[in-house]
């Protein structure tokens, strides 16, 4: 079932859980990320960068296969189709492509001009039904082009721009795309709750899933962290095992070249790392 994010999220935010944005790249990573969420009983957001999104050939591609797939498999748990870290122009691509849900990545901009930005496009998506998210301080790293410092958001900015009337508002708190360099010093909690005590029951969101320690996660989510993304996580497993499948020289046994037999272990590994993040998020079972 379609949905805009907003409820799932505030669901999760009075239930003290988190759901995960899992980022998708093509048709296997569409179908493995719907698939383990309807056998989890989870609610799910699918995340598209703008370069994956170009990858699938336009959001229009992306929107509609999602919502095919929804149809023609059954999927009957809360599914959000997101824009991750988008550009002012890509917002209105994605509201007119038909997505369900979208970001608006204002960091890098003055705070007024986030705040203007940020507006404007909180009235036309709640005008038409979509949820909107938006980000305060940027988020370290790289992710599909987008770079980052990885500063802690100020929470009084934070305020202001959750009281634009965002569904979801992602703060940096030293989280970073990608793997985490060995000398990373930790999520700053310290952050985290000054930005929940202004924010109240604003849904906030963890970016960079990717390798931060499940205690972490769960000190995150108890200071209202309600939407946690994963996309490298997803990207290694599916890469592990389809570099086992070549390396066992399983492609040049019998039909073992055919496409769909190459993809399946990674998409297996998909599903399994989906699964994992929703038992750890404790979304398992709250659609
Ligand atoms: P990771 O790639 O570090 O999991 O981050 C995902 C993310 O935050 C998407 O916006």
């Amino acid at each position: 079932m379609l949905v805009s994010a907003a409820e799932m999220l505030k669901k999760a935010k009075a239930g003290h859980y988190a759901v995960g944005q899992f980022n998708i790249n093509n048709l296997e990573w569409t179908k493995a990320v719907l698939t383990t969420a309807q056998e989890c009983n989870s609610p799910v957001i699918l995340g598209v960068s703008a370069g994956a999104g170009k990858y699938m050939a336009g959001f229009k591609v992306v929107a509609d296969m999602v919502k095919a797939m929804i149809e023609s498999l059954n999927i009957t748990v809360p599914v959000a189709i997101h824009l991750d870290h988008g550009t002012y122009e890509d917002c209105y691509k994605c509201i007119k492509a038909g997505f369900s849900s979208i970001m608006f990545d204002g960091s890098h901009y003055p705070i007024e001009e986030n705040i203007a930005k940020t507006q404007e496009l909180v009235n036309v998506a709640h005008a038409l039904g979509l949820s909107i998210e938006a980000e305060v301080g940027s988020i370290g790293g790289e992710e599909d082009g987008v770079v980052g410092m990885g500063e802690c958001a100020d929470p009084e900015e934070c305020k202001k721009i959750a009281d634009l009337g965002v569904d979801m508002l992602a703060a940096g708190i030293g989280n970073i795309h990608g793997k985490y360099p060995a000398n990373w010093k930790g999520l700053s909690f310290e952050t985290l709750d000054a930005v929940q005590q202004l924010t109240g029951e604003m849904p906030l969101v963890l970016h960079g899933g990717t390798g931060i320690p499940a205690d972490m996660i769960q000190k995150a989510i108890s200071l209202g962290v309600s939407k946690i993304n994963v996309n490298t996580e997803c990207q290694l497993s599916f890469t592990a095992a389809t570099r086992a499948y070549i390396e066992a020289g399983k492609d040049l046994s019998g039909k073992g070249f055919d496409p769909r037999k190459v993809l399946a272990p990674g998409y297996e590994a998909i599903k399994a790392t989906v699964k994992e993040k929703m038992e750890l998020f404790g979304s398992v079972g709250k659609a």
